[in-house]
């Protein structure tokens, strides 16, 4: 069902030191930061050959990584996003296979403009795991 690594994401507690860090040092290409209020964050992408790095900074009271990065004060390894081709599908797929799905369970749009859903670390080797719709 999985297809591609989408992204790996990085939660930090300083967007533009991160971007210091990808651009001018690992010599990325980094993108403009993007607000996404409803998803609590700011993020850049930083694209490479083979797959992106999102960079997430906490935007807003009550952010979903704010505790993340409370628990993880230099920034650290947040979840993995790979591509599935029907989202509702693997959604349905997930629910038979006893996963939990954060939130409502329905499909938000992410980053990218495509629908999303985050699936329970525990459920999934202590990762937090992103699908996307590719
Ligand atoms: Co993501």
């Amino acid at each position: 069902m999985i297809g591609r690594l989408n992204h790996v994401a990085i939660a930090v507690p300083d967007l533009e030191a991160a971007v210091t860090i990808y651009r001018d040092i690992l010599g990325g290409s980094v993108s403009e930061p993007r607000p996404l209020p409803e998803h609590g964050v700011t993020v850049v992408f930083v694209e490479l050959p083979n797959t992106k790095i999102e960079l997430l900074e906490p935007l807003g009271e009550g952010s979903a990584i704010a505790g993340f990065i409370e628990k993880n004060p230099a920034g650290g390894m947040h979840h993995l996003c790979y591509e599935v081709e029907d989202i509702i599908a693997a959604r349905d797929k997930m629910l038979v296979e006893g996963a939990r799905i954060l939130g409502d369970g329905e499909p938000r749009i992410g980053a990218h403009g495509k629908p999303v859903l985050f699936l329970h670390p525990k459920d999934f080797c202590g990762t937090l795991l992103e699908l996307e719709e590719a």
